[in-house]
């Protein structure tokens, strides 16, 4: 089956415990639970969650070939900021990745500006909270052309 993968990197995993007036006060598996309700027939959603960068490489490297995976979505955390490895993984894959941040990274602090991933990727939905999961498997599934 054709299915969406989310990666969510490093401290991601404390949603709902983590700065809630920035990131909310909805854990990751509530947030991935109505998010998986949203995908179009026929489509299933994979998620992930890692803190370290080896395993968020290994996982881009396992979809980024597989012919059923039609696009991932990844919060790279504050990896996004400085990690080449990644980027070069998102580089290496055929899979589309949007990027995604719940904050808006421009309003924070000047080492939040910058993305190292953000081109190799397809585009970055950034700023709207929980939804910015939404807008990016939105995007994924409108730029699919088998979707
Ligand atoms: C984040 C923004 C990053 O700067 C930060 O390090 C995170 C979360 C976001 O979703 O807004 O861990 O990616």
């Amino acid at each position: 089956m054709k299915y969406i993968l989310i990666i969510n990197g490093p401290n991601l995993n404390l949603l709902g415990r983590r700065q809630p007036e920035i990131y909310g006060s909805r854990t990751l598996d509530d947030i991935n639970r109505d998010l998986a309700a949203m995908l179009a027939d026929g489509l299933c959603l994979e998620t992930a969650q890692y803190n370290s960068e080896g395993e968020i490489i290994d996982a881009l490297h396992h979809a980024g070939f597989d012919p059923d995976c039609i696009g991932i979505a990844l919060n790279a955390g504050a990896y996004t900021h400085y990690s080449y490895a990644i980027a070069d993984a998102i580089a290496a894959i055929s899979v589309p990745v949007v990027e995604v941040h719940m904050s808006n990274v421009h309003s924070r602090e000047e080492f939040r500006h910058r993305s190292v991933i953000a081109p190799v990727c397809a585009g970055t939905i950034s700023g709207f909270g929980e939804k910015s999961y939404r807008l990016a498997l939105e995007a994924i599934m409108q730029t699919d052309d088998k979707t």
